[in-house]
Order: C-alpha cells, then structure tokens, then sequence
C-alpha cells in the first residue's frame, strides 16, 4: 500500500514537474538543459525579485524564432534588417515552472545597460541606433500583466556600452559609453537633461576609442569607484569632482571592454574602521584587440589585481589566476569567497575574435 502511494507520488511529480527528466536528479555541478531553444539571443539577463529572469538582445538582427503574442509587432523605420518584425527579441522566464512568454521590446538593446531600482523595477537604458538615448523599464509581476515600457529620447546623450550602478538616493547613475566622456541620472534632476563630463574617461579609452562598460562600485565614503582600463578614480558625483586618483594597475593590461575582464567590490566588514577593497581580474594585453581582428589571437592576461580603495597610500597586490581569462564573470558567494567563470583564453570581446573558451 505505501509503495503504491510512493509510486502514485511518484507519478505525478514527475508529470507537474516543469522540468526535463535529466534535471530532476539535481546532480551537482553539471548543466543541464532546460529548452532546446528559447528563440531569442539572451545578450543581456537580468533576475528580478519575484525569481524570473527578464533577458533581450539586439532587435537589428533580422527575426527572432519566437513570435510576438496577439498580432503585435514592430514597426521600426530606422531598423537596418527588418522594418515590420512581428518576432519578440526579450522575454520573462520564470525559473519556478521553466516557462516564458514573450515581450515586445521596440528598439534595440544592443549593449545597452541596466540596474534594478529599490522597487525591483529593471532600468535599462540606451543601446545602439533607434535604441541609444531611450530609457526602458520593466516592472515585474506574477501574472501577464507586466511588459516592457520605454521612453524614447529620455537620455541626454547616446548610451552604447554604458555602466549603470543604483545610487544611496535610489537614484541611477549612467557613466560613458562609447565616445561619451561623461554621465547623467536618471531620473533625471528637471524637464531638460543634462549630462556631466568626465575627462578621465576620455583620457582612459585606447587607439580604438575602448574602455567600455568602466568598473564602477559604490564605496561606503559615497563616492563612486571608477576603473577604465589601467586607471582608476573615486568620484564625487555630487560635485562632479574626481576626489582621488588612484596608482594604475601594476600588470598593465587593459581590463575594459573589448579587453573584458571582470571586477567585484569584496564585501565590507560594518566593523571600524570601514574597509574596502576592489578586485579586478583577467583582461587582455594591449593591441590584442586590433590582433585578433587580423586572425593573431594573443593570450589573455592571468592576473588580478586587489587594492585597498579607503586607505591613504593604497597600491595593487596582483596575483596570477591559475590560466588566462576574457570576458570572465566574477560572482561573491555568501561564504565570501568569489567565483571566477566563463570567458576565453586569448583573443578578446568583439565579434568572433574570442578564442579557447575556459570551460
Ligand atoms: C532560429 O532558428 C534557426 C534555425 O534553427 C537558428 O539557426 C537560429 O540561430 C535561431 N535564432 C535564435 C535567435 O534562436
């Protein structure tokens, strides 16, 4: 008798379960594959609070494989592949039952940038082309209700490959892009935008005008944290004045995009004196960018760098990474530790000019 109700138990988890067989037995460190395909390219993801993952690419890139729902569809003038696109390019999954809908995003979020608001609300903003100067939001819900909503023009300046960090006022900064040395809030201070300049970050980007999506990180002092390449500054935005210029990393490889390494402020002790502490790892040696575009794929760079940014005198400690990295991800556990993953070996971000992916 109890072996039949553990049978029919049994059963009929295993037909409610929104999951494939092969991901039921949770076996610890191996991927398993939720959808053979989802239909869109998943450039960019973000977790909500309500446990979905929101992801969108770039709408300039012909069809997606998944449709928009009840007869929508884009009309775009400006699209350089598809004017009238009736194809989503974002959609919400929902990691509790491993489904997803489908939502209408009107302009293109190429490499564009996001933070979540106090309220959960994802701001994404800019991106390249009809996309560059508008301000997208995204609230999330548990029924359908929720989609995206945009606001054309909102930004004073083109954001392609911006950095966006949520501020203590619950305010957004938005820093740089590409050919602008400067940044702005959102939202914005009155009717008419204003953006502020930052030289550094025109003295920062290389003979390829790069030092994309800098390194920013909030500090407990409230200034912000900048690295751009090989440099780094703390700002106070307040001001719009740089208060502290840091030494440069000592392993002189660019660390910003296309050179894609990866950065984490360590986590703060509420202990006195107040530390903090950044680390920045991987990136790829310079030139190796306009390298790979000639088919030379240099190896990326292997080391990290850690400094003490509250400290009067601070300098960088490097250590090597057990092998080279771009395009690496690093992510703080709760233990403290931080998790190095993904990227390639040599070559660097762009189109196809990644080489040896470190699996
Ligand atoms: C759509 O499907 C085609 C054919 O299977 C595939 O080549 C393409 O990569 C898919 N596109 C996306 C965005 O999933």
């Amino acid at each position: 008798m109890v072996t039949f109700f553990l049978l029919a138990l049994l059963f009929i988890l295993l037909l409610v379960n929104p999951f494939p067989a092969m991901c039921q037995i949770g076996r610890e460190g191996e991927w398993c594959l939720l959808h053979a395909s989802i239909g869109i390219s998943a450039m960019h993801m973000q977790l909500l609070h309500n446990n979905m993952v929101v992801m969108f690419g770039r709408t300039d890139f012909g069809p997606s494989n998944l449709s928009l729902p009840y007869g929508r569809y884009r009309y775009d003038s400006s699209d350089n592949v598809l004017k009238n696109d009736c194809t989503a390019h974002s959609l919400l999954y929902d990691t509790g039952t491993n489904t997803f809908r489908p939502l209408m995003v009107e302009t293109d979020t190429w490499c564009s940038s996001g933070s979540v608001l106090p309220d959960g609300t994802l701001v994404q903003t800019g991106g390249y082309n009809d996309g560059d100067h508008v301000v997208r939001t995204l609230t999330p819900c548990n029924d359908e209700s929720c989609d995206w909503v945009e606001f054309p023009g909102y930004l004073s300046e083109r954001r392609w490959y911006a950095t966006n960090q949520r501020l203590p006022d619950g305010r957004i900064i938005i820093i740089g892009g590409r050919r602008q040395f400067n940044y702005e809030l959102y939202p914005r201070n009155s009717e008419s935008s204003s953006s502020f300049w930052l030289e550094f970050l025109r003295e920062t980007r290389d003979d390829d005008e790069n030092n994309l999506y800098p390194f920013v990180h909030l500090l407990p002092d409230g200034n912000l944290f900048i690295f751009a390449n090989t440099r780094a500054i703390s700002l106070d935005y307040k001001q719009n004045r740089v208060v502290r210029e840091f030494p440069s990393i000592t392993v002189d490889d660019p660390r910003n995009y296309p050179s894609s390494g990866s950065s984490v402020l360590l986590p703060i002790d509420e202990n006195e004196p107040i530390e903090a502490e950044v680390m920045e790892c991987g990136g790829a040696p310079r030139g190796a960018f306009s390298k790979a575009k000639q088919g030379i794929f240099d190896a990326a760079s292997r080391s990290c760098g850690r400094i003490k940014v509250m400290d009067e005198n601070p300098s960088w400690a490097m250590v090597d990474m057990p092998m080279p990295r771009v395009m690496g991800d690093m992510i703080l556990l709760p233990t403290g530790d931080v998790v190095i993953i993904n990227g390639a070996g040599s070559g660097t971000a762009g189109w196809e000019i990644g080489q040896n992916p470190v699996t």
